[in-house]
């Protein structure tokens, strides 16, 4: 299916893709070393194909907008690169995470690294409003991943805590990412307003099934190991909606693991969640905010970029990487 949605702009991510391969050029061997470890281990690419794609559908894709998806994908390479050291993680990719395989320092200065380079390739669009745009952005989401911190381990947390948290550290690359494209351009607030709630929309539901994936994936296909998440003791909507709705015994199984940051039990949990309904709660409400992501396009001209973006937010829903 992805194979289907980059047809559509398959020079342009072509393009992208040797971009950001020249970006990653650096004098420092451990800098090459590390990028080229998480970035030729390839991953979607969804966020620079969600630029290409925006782009497309308000516009022809000009050169900037290639520029522009690099930018966006070297952001989020970045946050994955601090993540890992994060949350401990040792599998990314399929392959041991840079972590695993290089060690906590260099992770987090090669992060460091990639986080400024996106700077470097920013400020040579030279627009304002987009450089403005996209450093509140990486603001929100170090911040998001601090409020996720503060939060670890502790049972208490709501639906609506949990959906500020993801909104911050993942839904809301997924909105620079389209509205970028309409900043770019110098379009109306308002389209810029509907570009970014379609990918606000799309990021909360995709980091909803990635927290349903993590207790429910196939380690082979996402590339991650399963049960990271109770692990780092993030309480998420399948675990949440558990404690909330499950039998007492079944809420006590979640609380206990959580509070522990204890995946021992992992199956227990795993199950606890399934017999609550916890896991088809998250989808659902993933499948709702899929619904708000599409309304948000509606005033858009067809397009096959369009028809592209209805792709990927269905793919965001069924996808099993
Ligand atoms: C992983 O993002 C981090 C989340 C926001 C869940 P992706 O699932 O897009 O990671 P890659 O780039 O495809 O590896
Ligand atoms: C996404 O959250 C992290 C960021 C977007 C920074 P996760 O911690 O769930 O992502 P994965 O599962 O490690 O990819
Ligand atoms: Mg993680
Ligand atoms: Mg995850």
């Amino acid at each position: 299916m992805i194979t289907t949605i980059r047809a559509c702009v398959a020079d342009e991510f072509q393009q992208v893709n040797e971009l950001i391969i020249e970006q990653l050029r650096s004098d420092v061997a451990m800098v090459e070393n590390v990028g080229h470890y998480i970035v030729d281990a390839g991953g979607k690419r969804l966020r620079p194909l969600l630029v290409l794609l925006a782009a497309g559908a308000l516009d022809d894709i000009s050169p900037d907008d290639i520029k522009f998806a690099a930018v966006v994908e070297f952001i989020h390479t970045a946050t994955l690169l601090h993540d890992d050291v994060v949350d401990l993680s040792t599998l990314r990719r399929g392959r041991a995470t840079a972590n695993a395989e290089f060690g906590n320092a260099p992770s987090v200065l090669v992060g460091d690294f990639i986080y400024t380079r996106a700077f470097q390739l920013m400020v040579s669009l030279g627009n304002l409003p987009l450089l403005q745009h996209m450093a509140d952005t990486t603001n929100t989401i170090a911040a998001g991943e601090v409020l996720q911190l503060m939060r670890a381990g502790d049972p208490s947390v709501t639906e609506s805590q949990y959906v500020d948290v993801i909104e911050r550290k993942t839904a809301a690359l997924f909105a620079a990412a389209c509205r970028g494209s309409a900043i770019l351009r110098g379009l109306d607030h308002g389209v810029e307003e509907q570009m970014g709630n379609f990918g606000r929309h799309l990021g909360i539901a995709f980091q909803m099934v990635d927290d349903v994936l993590d207790y429910t994936g196939d380690p082979e296909i996402t590339g991650k190991q399963v049960g990271d998440d109770l692990n780092e003791g993030k309480p998420t909507l399948p675990l949440i909606y558990t404690m909330a709705a499950g039998t007492a015994d079944d809420a006590a199984i979640v609380r206990d693991a959580l509070a522990q940051k204890d995946s021992s039990n992992l199956a227990g949990v795993i199950a606890a969640v399934r017999r609550s309904g916890g896991i088809e709660y998250t989808r659902e409400q993933a499948v709702a905010h899929q619904h708000s992501a599409l309304a948000a396009l509606s005033d858009l001209a067809p397009s096959p970029a369009l028809t592209a973006m209805h792709a990927l937010a269905d793919m965001a829903i069924n996808r099993e990487r």
